[in-house]
């Protein structure tokens, strides 16, 4: 009992600054994800606002109409007895953070920020953004009375933790934290947590496909756990084309794979799979837990709640599938 346990990554097309589209979509997933079983959804980065806001970032109405969905989204029956993990921008003591907002059933469990942020190519972070620089630190974040009224919580835990639910432990890494040479998945995956997630903004560059997959499937290869990726969809208005491909992953292999190109606005990626299979993964590398016994521990937030459903043995697992890459003139010719 309580091993089997369901997760969503999601695909969404958001726009830029269309706070009532892009809430419409979240919430739509949500609900899919939780008709297919899930008890876990995560989202692209940045969704309640869309991506590519740009300078818009500095506003501080954006700001505060991604409180606003928040607050739609935190009230919606939808969201109830799923935990849901959505990206939108915050402001923590006059310094603007990309973050994930983690909540369930009304109450927000978590606010994590950033830590990498990405600024090669296309990607201009820094320009509206700070990263979170202290590591396994945790402050009180003091929400907006819009919140507060919905959650009757005056503050919730902002900065780099982990979540502890009664059956395993799930970390978050945000985009870019994955290429970094140092990646959160490392010291986190050897602190006990089972169960990565990463919501990406990562648009199509010609076989990054290759990278991204050959990336999450490495990420839990020598360290065993679970890995859930999640990415914009689509065009967002600005210049960039996102290519979807959420996936989910596990001891290093795909075991789930979303679509690259389709034109569905909401594409949902359910996975069902053996807590105990990371388990024994982990169980037979000495090398990892030796360095394990070692590391120094993340601040957990304990939530009340279960990844896994009792009646375990009645749903399937998923099974590892290879990972069916389109040749560059499939690229092409699909974009
Ligand atoms: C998440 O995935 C993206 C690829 O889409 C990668 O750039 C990023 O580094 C990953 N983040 C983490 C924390 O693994
Ligand atoms: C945890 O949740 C269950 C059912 O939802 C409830 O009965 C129990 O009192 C809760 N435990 C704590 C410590 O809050």
């Amino acid at each position: 009992m309580g091993r089997a346990v369901s997760v969503a990554a999601c695909a969404l097309n958001q726009w830029a600054l269309d706070f009532e589209g892009n809430a419409e979509r979240i919430l739509r997933s949500i609900s899919i994800a939780k008709s297919k079983g899930a008890r876990y959804r995560l989202g692209p980065e940045l969704e309640i606002c869309g991506y590519g806001c740009a300078d818009h970032y500095y506003e501080s109405d954006t700001l505060l109409h991604s409180f606003q969905v928040l607050a739609k989204l935190l009230e919606s029956p939808a969201t109830q007895d799923i935990i849901c993990d959505v990206g939108m921008p915050l402001l923590h003591r006059n310094v603007r953070y990309n973050c994930r907002v983690i909540f369930l059933n009304k109450k927000i469990l978590l606010i994590r920020p950033k830590i990498s942020l990405a600024n090669a190519g296309n990607y201009r972070e820094l320009r509206w953004f700070t990263p979170w620089n202290k590591a396994r630190h945790v402050e009180e974040y003091l929400l907006p009375r819009v919140i507060q009224e919905v959650t009757g919580q005056d503050t919730v835990p902002f900065g780099d933790a982990v979540l502890a639910t009664k059956d395993t432990c799930l970390g978050t890494e945000i985009c870019e934290e994955l290429w970094a040479p140092n990646s959160p998945h490392i010291e986190m995956g050897l602190d006990g947590v089972e169960i990565f997630t990463n919501s990406s903004g990562s648009h199509h560059v010609l076989r990054k496909a290759h990278t991204r997959v050959d990336l999450v499937n490495s990420a839990t290869a020598k360290n065993g756990g679970i890995y859930i990726l999640s990415n914009q969809k689509g065009c967002d208005g600005d210049r960039l084309y996102y290519d979807g491909c959420a996936m989910i992953s596990m001891n290093g292999e795909t075991v789930a794979q979303g679509s690259q190109f389709s034109l569905d606005d909401v594409e949902v990626l359910v996975a069902t799979l053996d807590l105990e299979d990371v388990r024994s993964y982990r169980a037979e590398i000495s090398s990892r837990n030796l360095a394990a016994s070692k590391v120094n521990p993340f601040p957990r937030i304990k939530v009340n709640f279960t990844l896994s459903c009792s009646d375990d043995l009645a749903v399937p697992f998923c099974v590892p599938i290879q990972w069916r890459h389109h040749s560059p003139e499939e690229e092409i010719c699909k974009l």
